[in-house]
C-alpha cells in the first residue's frame, strides 16, 4: 500500500482519489511534528461489486476539492467550530443571492423536512402532499399524530396543481411539493408553481423540496428561492448537499425562508446549526465553491441516462424522462420481482413506491457502469 508523506499530503501534491492510503494526524499537538499515519482499509470487494441503483446517491462521491477539505479538517476533529456554519450560509447564500439570515442548515435536508412536519403536527393540523412523492415530511408528521391529505398523481404521471388545490382544506398547515419530484422525476413549470406558491402560502406554509434541482436542465424549471427573497413569508425551499454534491454521508441540507419562519423551523429542530459538524461544514464549503464539479456531474448523469433511455426504446419500455439523477420505467411486472431478479446480478434496484405497482425507479451509476445494468436487465427480461 502506498504511503504519502505529511508534506505531500498537506500540499495536496498526492492524488487523493488514486491511492488507497489516507494519511491523518492523530494527537493534535505532538503529531504536528511527528505525524502518525492511519491507513484506510480497501473497501470490501463485494461492496464495490454491487451497483447501487436504488438510492439516488451520487456514484462518483464528492469532488476532489471537497475530499481535500475533509482531510484538512481532520486537524479540527476535537473542536467545536461555531464560525463554519455561518461561513457555509454565506457561500450558499451567495450562489442563490439570498442573505444568511434566510438560511438554516440541517443534518441533511431531511432534518428540515422533519422539523416542518412537526410544525404541522404541533396542533394536529394536516399536511397536503402528492401521492406518490418523497415521503419523509408527511410520514414524520403522521408519526406525530397529524393527518395527510393526498392529491393522487394520475396515470399521466404528472402532479396536477389543480388537484392539490381541490384537495386543500382549512386543516392543512403545510403543503409539500417536491420539484423535481421523486419517485416520478418530472417537474412543475416555474410559472405555474410560482403562482401556486403565492396563492396557497396565504393559507398554509408551502414547502418546495429542491433536492434534485441542480441536475435539472429543463428550461421550464425554476427555483422558488426568489419568492423567499421577494419577502413571501410562508414559503420554504429546501436543498441538499447529498445529491449532486455527493455528501450524503456527511448530512448537510438547507432551508431557505423568511427569517421569522427560519426561527420557527429552528424551534422545531433538536440540533443547533451552530453546532454542525466541522468536517461536514468544511466539505460543504469546498463543494459549493466547486462549480466545475456540477458540470462534470450533469454531463455524466446525462450520458448515463442516455444509455438507460436507449435500452428502454429498444425494449419498448415506457419510461419518464428525467429531470434528476434517476429515471422511472414501467417493467410490466411487480417492482419487487424486478428487484429480486436484478439482485442475482449484484444490482440493487426496485424499492417499492406505492401506489405504483410495476414501475421501477432507477438511479444512475457511473456512465461506464451502465452497460452492466443493461446487460443484466436484458438477460433477465429481454
Ligand atoms: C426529494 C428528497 N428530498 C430530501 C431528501 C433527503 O436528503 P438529505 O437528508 O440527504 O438531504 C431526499 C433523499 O433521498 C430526497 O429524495
Amino acid at each position: 500500500m502506498q504511503k504519502i508523506s505529511r508534506r505531500e499530503w498537506l500540499s495536496g501534491s498526492t492524488a487523493i482519489m488514486g491511492t488507497a492510503t489516507i494519511a491523518a494526524l492523530t494527537a493534535p499537538q505532538k503529531s504536528l511534528s511527528a505525524p502518525k499515519m492511519i491507513e484506510m482499509p480497501e473497501p470490501d470487494d463485494h461492496v464495490v461489486d454491487i451497483l447501487a441503483m436504488g438510492g439516488n446517491e451520487n456514484p462518483y462521491g464528492p469532488s476532489d476539492k471537497a475530499k481535500q477539505a475533509i482531510l484538512t479538517a481532520f486537524h479540527e476533529l476535537s473542536r467545536y467550530n461555531f464560525a463554519l456554519p455561518q461561513e457555509l450560509k454565506v457561500v450558499v447564500g451567495g450562489i442563490h443571492n439570498i442573505s444568511p439570515d434566510h438560511i438554516e442548515i440541517g443534518a441533511g435536508s431531511n432534518e428540515i423536512l422533519r422539523s416542518v412536519a412537526l410544525i404541522a403536527a404541533q396542533n394536529k393540523q394536516a399536511v397536503l402532499a402528492a401521492d406518490p412523492t418523497f415521503y419523509s415530511l408527511y410520514r414524520h408528521s403522521q408519526d406525530h399524530g397529524s393527518n395527510t391529505i393526498f392529491a393522487t398523481v394520475k396515470e399521466d404521471m404528472i402532479l396536477s396543481l389543480d388537484a392539490m388545490r381541490r384537495a386543500m382544506t382549512n386543516d392543512v398547515k403545510v403543503i409539500y411539493i417536491c420539484n423535481p419530484d421523486n419517485p416520478i422525476p418530472s417537474i412543475i413549470g416555474k410559472n405555474e408553481l410560482r403562482e401556486f406558491c403565492i396563492e396557497m402560502s396565504k393559507r398554509a406554509i408551502v414547502i418546495i423540496d429542491e433536492a434534485y434541482a441542480e441536475f435539472c436542465e429543463n428550461p421550464d424549471f425554476g427555483s422558488m428561492i426568489d419568492l423567499v427573497q421577494d419577502g413571501h413569508n410562508n414559503i420554504i425551499v429546501t436543498k441538499t448537499a447529498s445529491k449532486i454534491y455527493g455528501l450524503a454521508g456527511l448530512r448537510v441540507g438547507f432551508a431557505f425562508a423568511h427569517p421569522d419562519l427560519i426561527k420557527t423551523i429552528m424551534l422545531h429542530k433538536t440540533s443547533s446549526s451552530r453546532m454542525s459538524g466541522g468536517v461536514a461544514m468544511h466539505a460543504a464549503i469546498a463543494a459549493y465553491k466547486d462549480s466545475d464539479y456540477l458540470d462534470f456531474m450533469r454531463k455524466n448523469t446525462r450520458a448515463s441516462l442516455k444509455i438507460a433511455y436507449d435500452m428502454f426504446e429498444e425494449m419498448n419500455i415506457p419510461y419518464i424522462k428525467s429531470n434528476t439523477n434517476f429515471t422511472l420505467f414501467d417493467a410490466g411486472i411487480a417492482t419487487a420481482e424486478v428487484g429480486q431478479r436484478m439482485l442475482k446480478h449484484n444490482i440493487k434496484v426496485g424499492r417499492p413506491f406505492p401506489p405504483l405497482k410495476t414501475w421501477v425507479r432507477l438511479s444512475m451509476v457511473r456512465t461506464e457502469q451502465m452497460p452492466r445494468f443493461v446487460e443484466a436487465y436484458k438477460k433477465e427480461f429481454g
